[in-house]
């Protein structure tokens, strides 16, 4: 058991930047990515259907040797919130992770969250973030171009669109004087230079994928998990469209190579 693999699921290749951070910390895991590149994307869709894709996704690890699965999805953290959606081995989202270290890092516990729509409509963030530290004051906003901007790749640091768009949705983040913002959505790591220059120095990004995977390190260890490979350990990714597409576009978000390991398959 803990020589299989993390199973990580997204929507699409957002997911990604989860598992960019899972090789950083964990380097001899392997991981079995799948990506719905068929439905992305899930941010604007109903709690229902996002549920019945998780499900389906879900399923589709199950039939690989995982050992713990971690929806990189904001989305889908969003929609699942807390309730128990896989409860026969260590399972986690990105909103937990993410608040925890946000009520960990505030200082004038005025936090910011920004995500897809469908997130911010949650209110999951406000609910966990809540839970933990009931006097904060929270300033959520959906931004759901970003995730366009990206996967079109206007990621550069000063393109004008990127830039114009950032300071449409954070200007009322940047307004309520926020000093911690949740980068609630697995594409806006990529622009994080953007949104960091927006925001101005004094504001920490917080980003859900790398929380979630120092939770899942933390998880393995204490469940006697991790595994015991000394070799470097490898990515194998599955999606629902097409490969070619994939991995043309996964080095935005994995700054490596993934040809060769990324098969189609259907759910
Ligand atoms: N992966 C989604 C998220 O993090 C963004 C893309 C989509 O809307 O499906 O919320």
């Amino acid at each position: 058991m803990k020589n299989d693999a993390i199973g990580v699921f997204d929507s699409g290749m957002g997911g990604l930047t989860t598992v960019k951070e899972l090789n950083a910390l964990l380097p001899q895991e392997n991981i079995i990515y799948f990506g719905d590149t068929a439905r992305i994307p899930y941010g604007g869709k109903s709690p229902e259907t996002v549920m019945r894709y998780a499900r389906e996704d879900v399923a589709f690890l199950r039939q690989h040797a995982v050992k713990m699965i971690i929806a990189a999805c904001g989305t889908v953290s969003s929609v699942v919130g807390e309730q128990p959606f896989v409860t026969d081995m260590p399972f986690t989202g990105v909103v937990l992770p993410a608040a925890e270290k946000a009520c960990q890092v505030t200082k004038n516990k005025r936090i910011g969250v920004i995500g897809t729509t469908a997130t911010v409509r949650s209110g999951s963030y406000e609910r966990a973030i809540r839970k933990r530290c009931p006097d904060v004051v929270i300033t959520a906003k959906a931004c759901p171009l970003f995730v366009h901007l990206v996967e079109s790749g206007y990621t550069d640091f000063h393109n004008p669109v990127t830039r114009l768009v950032a300071q449409e949705y954070l200007e009322p983040v940047r307004q309520a004087g926020v000093d911690t913002l949740i980068l609630g959505c697995t594409h806006y790591p990529v622009i994080k230079d953007i949104i960091a220059d927006y925001m101005g120095e004094s504001v920490q990004l917080i980003s859900p994928g790398v929380e979630a995977a120092q939770f899942a390190k933390a998880c393995l260890s204490a469940q006697g998990l991790l595994t015991d490979r000394t070799t470097s350990g490898k990515n194998t990714y599955y999606v629902s469209d097409s490969p070619e597409m994939f991995v043309e576009n996964a080095g935005h978000f994995l700054h490596r190579d993934v040809d060769g390991s990324v098969f189609r398959c259907s759910l």
